[in-house]
């Protein structure tokens, strides 16, 4: 897949038309997508046919700290449930913010099968704040 070139430009809820719609992905263990719902697709700027099989970080942004991401799966893999604010990369090149919720999904059997995310509208407040916080870590993380 071409690389995508992230424009400073933000898409929100509002724009795609999905106020008030779960914004759903679930995944294997791997990390790798297996089901995504229509208004992730219309967020993300995605089909559905070019998300599912793919591995989860199509949809990472460079703005995006690594430790964000250690500790999610650090949470994830303990069966926890992670929240979080996460700054993410359309096919398009634009940005979009959603706070997350990450959590594992079990068969009738109790055996871990992979995870489910939903995802809301971030504030503005708190859109200022986390692209400071992670300016600041991935700064440092370049080092
Ligand atoms: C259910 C689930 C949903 C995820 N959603 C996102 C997401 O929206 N954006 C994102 O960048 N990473 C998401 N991740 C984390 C990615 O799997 C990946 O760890 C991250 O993009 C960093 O990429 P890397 O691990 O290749 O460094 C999700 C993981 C899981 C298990």
């Amino acid at each position: 897949m071409p690389k995508i070139v992230p424009l400073n430009e933000e898409v929100t809820f509002e724009e795609v038309g999905v106020v008030g719609r779960p914004i759903i992905s679930k995944t294997d263990l791997k990390g790798i997508i297996t089901f995504v719902n229509s208004a992730f697709c219309k967020l993300a700027g995605y089909d559905k046919s070019e998300l599912v099989g793919k591995p989860h970080n199509l949809v990472r942004h460079p703005d995006m700290p690594k430790a964000a991401f250690k500790k999610l799966w650090e949470t994830i893999e303990k069966n926890e449930q992670w929240r979080g604010f996460v700054k993410n990369l359309r096919k398009d090149g634009k940005y979009y913010w959603v706070e997350a919720t990450i959590q594992p999904m079990f068969d009738e059997n109790g055996n871990k099968v992979g995870y489910i995310s939903a995802r809301k509208p971030v504030s503005e407040k708190d859109k200022e704040k986390y692209e400071k916080l992670y300016k600041e870590l991935t700064q440092k993380e370049e080092k």
